[in-house]
């Protein structure tokens, strides 16, 4: 089934949910041109989520998406944690910071019960989740809403887990995209695939509508997605310029330069594999490494790295996250890209 059936929107594009990158305003444009926008939530407190969402029931009455993160909460490990600053600790003398007095860093929360008791009111037409899915019980209420579920597949074992476990759609997340891989039955980084090599294997492999995600950055990638079989896709990277990404002024030059041709997978930012434009810090210490503590608590070390780094003008310790193709950004809004990456379907 193509997703615009299954979900009654205009067009087969879902603005992919950028924990840290945008907010309402973006997902509120995308519902409003007829694609469907997503909210991330994995960097919101309860409050900060309850207004977000207040502001897109407010501002569209279009079925929207709404993500959040699975990640099992993880044990601090201190020993690690020493080590990781150990490595760091020549930048940080370089930047005048003192390591024994660095606050905790922005955590991401996982999908809880509090989150669904936030949720439920608002009802969203799409739930979406990356890194696995929530545990039965909370799976169940949200499926009690007739929330569809969505949910990142990396591999064609993930898909067909996915499957088994009730999701409404799959969401084939291709090695190129941008962003933490969805990664979770495998840690493995050599079990990840391109977005037109996973697609047809999935598609295959699946009864549910299958989207595509990784690398897609205009029409004619859209196009290709569909003949391959995608009931639809996800983009994320290119509308990273759009006036409604919340992304620093050096992450914005960052995606305008050539630098945007040579991105990684990359764990020192948070600790887990995520797509990003290269810099000195992946450059020098990974740009994957096995010193980062667990996801997503490697946040806390760099934070101030970033702080110090970016008030001098530079990205050096910026997670400048991106996909392979960041020729798609456009400093347009994001209803009129909406539109342009639909153009002609
Ligand atoms: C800045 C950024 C942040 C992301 N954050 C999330 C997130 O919070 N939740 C999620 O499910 N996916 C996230 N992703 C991954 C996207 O859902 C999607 O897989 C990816 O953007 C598709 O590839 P593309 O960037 O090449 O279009 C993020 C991607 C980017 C670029």
């Amino acid at each position: 089934m193509k997703l615009t059936e299954l979900l009654g929107i205009e067009l087969p594009i879902i603005q992919a949910p950028m924990a840290g990158a945008q907010a309402s305003s973006m997902a509120i444009a995308v519902s409003n041109a007829g694609g469907l926008g997503s909210l991330p939530c994995a960097m919101l407190s309860a409050e900060g989520l309850r207004k977000e969402l207040d502001a897109i029931v407010a501002q569209t009455s279009k079925p929207f998406n709404v993500n959040f993160f699975c990640h099992a909460a993880p044990v601090a490990d201190a020993g690690r944690e020493a080590a990781w600053r150990a490595a760091l600790s020549p930048y940080y003398m370089q930047y005048g910071i003192d390591p024994s007095g660095i606050p905790a860093g922005p955590g991401r929360a996982p999908f809880s019960a509090e989150f669904a008791d936030l949720l439920e009111p608002y009802q969203p037409a799409v739930v979406s989740f990356h890194f696995g899915l929530p545990p039965a019980d909370l799976l169940a209420r949200v499926k009690s809403w007739r929330s569809k579920i969505f949910c990142s597949a990396t591999t064609v074992d993930e898909a067909v887990w996915l499957e088994a476990h009730g999701v409404d759609a799959v969401i084939a997340q291709g090695v190129e995209a941008g962003g933490h891989r969805g990664m979770f039955l495998s840690d493995d980084l050599s079990t990840q695939v391109g977005t037109f090599a996973l697609l047809p294997q999935v598609v295959s492999a699946v009864k549910v509508p299958v989207i595509a995600a990784g690398g897609i950055a205009d029409v004619r990638g859209v196009k290709a997605a569909l003949a391959l079989g995608a009931a639809g896709v996800q983009i994320g990277t290119a509308y990273l310029l759009c006036p409604e990404a919340t992304i620093s002024a050096i992450h914005r030059a960052a995606l305008k330069s050539d630098a945007a041709r040579h991105t990684a997978l990359t764990n020192l930012f948070t600790g887990r594999p995520a797509r990003g434009i290269m810099n000195k810090v992946m450059r020098e210490l990974g740009p994957v490494s096995n010193l980062p503590p667990a996801f997503p608590l490697a946040t806390t070390a760099i934070v101030p790295l970033r702080a110090k780094a970016e008030a001098a003008g530079s990205g050096d310790f910026s997670p400048l996250w991106s996909g392979q193709n960041a020729t798609g950004c456009k400093q347009i809004t994001a209803a009129l890209l909406t539109r342009e990456l639909a153009f002609g379907l």
